[in-house]
């Protein structure tokens, strides 16, 4: 199970997310990045930032700690928008919380720079989790104390929005050319030999059982939340199998512009990550 901590202070919206996911404080002291059940994308959204932060975590990837977090919309009383009162009050209950990583800068690629070995693990890990919501547009990576984090798998698995067709849907290559650290060299052999081979059934048995079965009811086609978990990791198991040599890396679909402030970004050297 994940850690569960009870949201105790809201904090801030965070408007550069699509979601609105907010900042709040919780009564372990800790500062999280709440995920809403009631935002828009729904709770498979919810699901795949479980399965997907988990997994990266198994493998090494520095993803920010997950948390159940519980939420009483009261406390969100004193917030002024409207917009943010009503996604808190769509959300009583049990939602998704992220380690808050303060002071954390977004990933640029003209700004910073990674070795070609950890861009491979990257791409292979994105590769295998289908996640399109990682290119240069839109990094979702972080760099923190020197190092390179990575958010936001709510866009991951797209098949698991429509699973009768998932099992073909889930063979498909990956396209990595727009990829934020496709320039960067990415050693895909080397993270497919590090990887694949501990992405076994026992593994994601465990990271499915941390989903809440709150998330995972009434899905059509699945009598329990477990028939839904099992139906998770057949097909990440079958993806492991056979993506490390479908991966293209090709030319970027258009030129990438920095989106760094000036003083930060093309100014050689850049700022070497971890
Ligand atoms: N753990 C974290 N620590 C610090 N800042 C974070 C963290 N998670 C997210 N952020 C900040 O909040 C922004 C939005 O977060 P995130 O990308 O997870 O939300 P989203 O609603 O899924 O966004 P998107 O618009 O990409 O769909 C990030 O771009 C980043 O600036
Ligand atoms: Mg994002």
């Amino acid at each position: 199970m994940l850690t569960e901590v009870i949201a105790t202070r809201y904090v801030t919206p965070l408007r550069e997310g699509g979601s609105l996911p907010g900042i709040v404080e919780a009564d372990d002291l800790g500062t999280y990045i709440m995920k809403f059940t009631g935002a828009g994308q729904g709770r498979k959204t919810l699901v795949a930032e479980v399965i997907c932060g988990l997994l990266g975590r198994r493998l090494g990837l520095r993803v920010p700690e997950l948390v159940q977090m519980q939420l009483d919309p009261v406390i969100g009383l004193s917030e002024p928008d409207q917009e943010v009162q009503e996604l808190l009050k769509a959300s009583g209950g049990l939602n998704l919380g992220m380690d808050y990583l303060p002071g954390s800068l977004g990933f640029d690629p003209l700004a910073f720079e990674v070795s070609s070995r950890e861009a491979g693990r990257v791409v292979w890990f994105d590769a295998l989790i289908n996640n399109v919501d990682r290119s240069w547009r839109n990094p979702n990576a972080l760099v923190w104390h020197g190092e390179l984090w990575l958010i936001d798998h709510g866009a991951t698995m797209i098949w698991h929005h429509n699973w009768p067709t998932a099992e073909k849907s889930s063979a498909k290559p990956y396209d990595a050319s727009d990829h934020v650290l496709a320039t960067f060299a990415p050693d895909v052999p080397a993270a497919a030999a590090e990887f694949a081979p501990q992405i076994t059934e026992d593994m994601l048995t465990g990271i499915a059982a941390e989903v809440p079965d709150e998330w995972l009811v009434d899905e059509p086609g699945f009598d329990s939340p477990d028939a839904l978990r099992r139906a998770y990791v057949t097909t990440l198991l079958a993806r492991a199998g056979m993506i490390s040599d479908h991966i293209t890396l090709g030319e970027p679909s258009k030129d990438k512009p920095s989106q760094a402030p000036g003083w930060l970004a093309g100014k050689p050297p850049r700022r070497a990550v971890k």
